[in-house]
């Protein structure tokens, strides 16, 4: 049985204020949730303080970018050793508001996964199509043309370190969830993708659901045989929201 992971994306939100309200509430909520791992990804700016608020707690933290070079000439980069040296376990790679605002292609983000392995980092390499992609039918092969380039670079063994995010462009901050038999398709047809290169660890791989998700469909969606916990955007910023959608995602709910 997978463990599920709830991991929290605040996007570019927050400031030292609201983020030590935030955390100050959502830890004590979560002390009690079993069997289910908690962690937050934070702007690079707040690493430090979400580093000091949750060390010695059970929750992780992360980043929401990484750079696919090492260390050097790079201004305004930042490096996975670098997210390390901030205690950081996950760092999501190829969201898709980097891929659409910030031109990242899926072979960028293939180096940025592998960037973030070389550092120790888990990878959370979120995939998904959009509301055209959808509606043409292409919603399989647009998923396997982001898996592709990273498959191709870092091998499927490397999921044995990795988590995947199902987010499709559609669901994101709109609202409009995907049902739960709509996600558990792509999420059965990703394991599948993964299968045909390594089973065992096709089994084995988390694979997170994201798009409005909230504390009244958590559950749901989460009860689904693929779906292994959720990347959460909006509901993330609000303590009470976050903790009942970890509660979700507990064995013990
Ligand atoms: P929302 O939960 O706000 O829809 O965002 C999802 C997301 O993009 C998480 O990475």
């Amino acid at each position: 049985m997978r463990i599920k992971l709830v991991a929290g994306n605040w996007k570019m939100n927050g400031t030292l204020a609201t983020n030590q309200a935030l955390l100050q509430a959502l830890v004590p909520a979560l002390a009690r949730v079993v069997g289910v791992k908690c962690a937050i990804c934070a702007p690079f700016p707040y690493l430090a303080q979400v580093q000091q608020l949750l060390s010695g707690t059970g929750l992780a933290w992360g980043a929401q970018n990484v750079s696919q070079f090492d260390a050097g000439a790079y201004t305004g980069e930042v490096s996975g050793a670098m997210l390390v040296d901030f205690g950081c376990r996950y760092v999501i790679v190829g969201h898709s508001e980097r891929r659409a605002l910030f031109g990242e292609t899926s072979e960028t983000v293939a180096e940025k996964y592998a960037a973030a392995l070389k550092a120790g980092l888990t990878p959370i390499l979120c995939v998904g199509e959009t509301l055209a992609d959808r509606e043409a039918g292409y919603t399989e092969p647009v998923v396997a043309a982001q898996l592709a380039p990273v498959l191709a670079a870092s091998g499927a063994q490397s999921f044995a370190h990795a988590v995947i995010a199902y987010e499709p462009v559609w669901a994101i901050g709109t609202g409009k969830t995907a049902t739960p038999e709509q996600a558990q398709a792509v999420h059965a047809y990703i394991r599948t993708r993964l299968a045909t290169h390594d089973a065992a660890v096709a089994e084995k791989v988390q694979v997170l659901y994201g798009g409005s998700v909230k504390g009244s469909n958590a559950a749901q969606l989460f009860g689904m045989p693929d779906i292994d916990g959720g990347l959460i955007g909006g509901a993330s910023l609000d303590a009470n929201e976050m903790a009942v959608i970890c509660r979700a995602a507990s064995p013990a709910s």
